[in-house]
């Protein structure tokens, strides 16, 4: 096995070791006993990245508990860069931010950095990354935020955002941005200032803020932390996510330019279904006669992963699965077949609503808000 990985905001390589990252980051592991305190607070049961620990590390979560029990509240912030198309790994922090809104009915801030995406990456058009934008928005509203407490902004509209980053700017040197991210003499001057873009969402108010969200992100919110206090703020508290693999292996993550490893939420029930029986990885063993009497190998499988991660939120089917594989009482297609179907449903669904966001997002596009009586009227009860 590999033990060399690499996690920067702006890639991912080999086998990540979770727990590695977590002594190397500096972060805290997300404990039994917070989880637990998060069931208590929320009087609901947990949702399956809480159980299965997709989200797995934090800074000053244990706060955030704190100050919703103590009254004080939090608000919650995330985003994403407007690269291309989203695939299912992309929309899975999403999901745990509706999750947190819903269960403790608080703010939720959506950064979309168009401006990320042309300044880092050499051959975008500034043209085509606010066509991502405004793309990428239509898959993030069809998941279905509280609208009257959700705010979806793309930086190069927003221009407000100014306001917080500039004192954000102004307290970070060069030299810390170079130790942190990487930055050198060649690198743009765009790229240098972005970082206090991307943290300022964290001072919209003056609540502790927490940010769901995967763990590449949180070089930014190191450096936010280390100049919070001074203007005035809190340190802001996140809760980290692991990566959604490719399809075609368990390192790295899905990646926009090899289609193959990701499943698109465009994506129409054939292509699921080729890319799945074509390119997934599973633990099977090379015979179906090898593979009744050694049984697979679920650790090493994809298709398990998927499952697991998001596919199969009934605990006891997964370990049935799980147990059924062991002892080779099933084969590989048929767990294919259960998440080609499990994947098609859920981009079926996801597509209607996607369609009944556009004009909703049209309309609402410079105020950046979906207003809650036009999601009312919009989304069918039976898709929400
Ligand atoms: N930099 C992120 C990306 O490339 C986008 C982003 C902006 C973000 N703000 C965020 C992601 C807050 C998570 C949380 O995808």
């Amino acid at each position: 096995m590999s033990t060399s990985f690499r996690v920067t905001p702006w890639e991912v390589e080999g086998l990540v070791n979770y727990d590695r990252l977590i002594k190397e980051f500096g972060t805290k592991p997300l404990t039994d006993e917070l989880i637990e305190k998060t069931r208590e607070l929320t009087k609901s049961d947990l949702p399956l990245f809480l159980r299965r620990r997709f989200f797995f590390s934090h800074r000053d979560y244990d706060l955030i508990l704190r100050d919703y029990e103590e009254g004080r509240g939090f608000f919650l912030y995330t985003g994403r860069g407007p690269s291309g198309p989203m695939h299912i790994g992309h929309i899975i922090p999403f999901y745990m931010n509706r999750w947190f809104q819903e269960k403790f009915d608080v703010n939720l801030y959506i950064q979309i950095t168009d401006d990320e995406k042309f300044i880092f990456k050499p051959d975008m058009k500034f043209r085509d990354a606010k066509m991502w934008a405004y793309d990428n928005i239509l898959d993030i509203a069809a998941v279905g935020f509280d609208p009257s407490k959700t705010f979806i902004f793309q930086d190069s509209e927003y221009t407000k955002i100014y306001e917080m980053a500039v004192p954000i700017s102004k307290k970070i040197t060069f030299s810390t941005a170079k130790a942190v991210f990487g930055f050198n003499e060649s690198s743009k001057i765009g790229m240098i200032f972005f970082p206090a873009i991307q943290a300022a969402p964290t001072f919209f108010e003056r609540k502790r803020c927490l940010i769901p969200a995967a763990i590449d992100q949180d070089p930014y919110w190191r450096i936010q932390r280390d100049v919070a206090e001074s203007l005035g703020y809190y340190k802001t508290a996140a809760i980290h996510g692991k990566f959604f693999p490719p399809l075609t292996g368990l390192s790295g993550k899905m990646s926009a330019s090899m289609p193959e490893t990701a499943i698109y939420l465009t994506d129409d029930p054939d292509t699921v279904r080729n890319k799945i029986w074509r390119f997934a990885l599973t633990g099977g063993q090379a015979t179906v006669k090898e593979q009744r009497e050694k049984g697979g190998n679920p650790e090493k499988c994809v298709v398990f992963k998927w499952l697991e991660m998001f596919f199969e939120p009934d605990d006891e089917k997964l370990l049935q699965r799980y147990e059924d594989c062991k002892a080779g009482r099933i084969l590989c297609g048929e767990c294919k077949n259960y998440l080609i179907e499990k994947v098609q449903g859920f981009l079926k669904k996801h597509q209607r609503k996607r369609k009944i966001m556009e004009p909703v997002v049209k309309e609402l596009k410079y105020t950046g808000k979906l207003a809650r009586e036009m999601w009312d009227r919009s989304i069918p009860k039976e898709l929400s």
